[in-house]
């Protein structure tokens, strides 16, 4: 009972704070922290993503001239499905991250592509390699495929006063840490680990590993001390406090 109240109050006071109509620049800081930005480019005309002639030769979109040929809903339906408008799947997108965003951060995030002005050329659709067979029989699929595969696995829980915590988890790391944020299966050195190792870290030093992507004594973490300080720097202070209250939390609950 007391849970439901919560849950309630929060989305009582979710509704208080959200505008009420579509927030361009909120929606911005969305597609950092997405890595819409990091991906697709700060103008969002895209650029070559996988340049290995035996893989793929891979470019991200260019959205700032597809982005005015499609209304909001083909917008939100490709991103949640990870499947264009003509049913054609995407490759090489997070949808299955995504596909968790709220219809707040949503709205603001397509409210902002809008903004952005048209500039570049389409580029070429993905060219596949010899090795792309490969990688299919074994663990490769389409964003569709993977998003409808990994859509059961969520964060575990941890109330109603995490659940703020828990969703900017869920949109900001799963992506590297996993869908339920228990990160690669048996992490090798240099791999995204569980994020119990979240609850090493004071609330002081976990706000300095999300402003530069450095670890405890300013370790290099490879790929977050890459694209983090990029992607976070969408995180207000208030919200990377929720991330890590969430995750201390998360890091008592027994793993199933
Ligand atoms: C890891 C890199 C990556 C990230 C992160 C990413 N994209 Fe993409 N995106 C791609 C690539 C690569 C393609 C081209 C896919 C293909 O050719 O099948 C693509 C395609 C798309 C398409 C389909 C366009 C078309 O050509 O039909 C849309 C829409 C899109 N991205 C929007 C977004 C938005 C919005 C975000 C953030 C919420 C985002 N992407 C984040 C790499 C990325
Ligand atoms: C672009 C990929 C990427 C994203 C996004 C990402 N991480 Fe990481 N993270 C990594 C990698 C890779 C490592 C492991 C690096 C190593 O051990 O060398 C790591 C390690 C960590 C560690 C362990 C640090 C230590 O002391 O060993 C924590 C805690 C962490 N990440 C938190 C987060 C949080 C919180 C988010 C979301 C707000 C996040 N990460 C998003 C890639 C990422």
């Amino acid at each position: 009972m007391r849970t439901l109240i919560g849950a309630a109050a929060l989305s009582l006071a979710s509704c208080t704070v959200s505008s009420p109509v579509p927030d361009p620049v909120h929606g911005r800081q969305i597609a950092q922290i997405e890595g819409c930005i990091s991906c697709h480019g700060d103008r969002l005309d895209g650029h070559l993503v996988e340049e290995d002639a035996q893989f793929a030769i891979a470019w991200s979109s260019n959205l700032s001239r597809l982005i005015p040929r499609w209304d909001d809903a083909a917008v939100e339906r490709t991103l949640r499905s990870g499947r264009r408008p003509d049913g054609s799947a995407l490759w090489f997108m997070p949808t299955y991250v995504h596909a968790r965003l709220s219809q707040t951060d949503m709205r603001d995030l397509i409210a902002w592509m809008r903004t952005v002005p048209a500039t570049g050329v389409d580029h070429p659709p993905l060219k596949r390699g010899p090795q792309f067979a490969v990688a299919l029989e074994h663990e490769m699929q389409d964003s569709a495929t993977q998003a409808a595969r990994l859509a059961p696995r969520a964060p575990a829980a941890a109330g109603a006063d995490h659940a703020r915590g828990r969703y900017l988890a869920q949109i900001a790391c799963s992506e590297c840490h996993g869908p339920d944020l228990h990160g690669a299966r048996d992490p090798e050195p240099g791999q995204p680990p569980d994020l119990a190792a979240a609850a090493a870290y004071d609330p002081e030093a976990f706000r300095t590993l999300l402003r530069t992507g450095r670890g405890l004594g300013g370790r290099d973490l490879g790929e977050m001390t890459q694209y983090g300080p990029e992607r976070f720097v969408g995180l207000t202070d208030v919200e990377i406090d929720e991330i890590h209250h969430y995750l201390v939390a998360r890091s008592h609950i027994p793993r199933r």
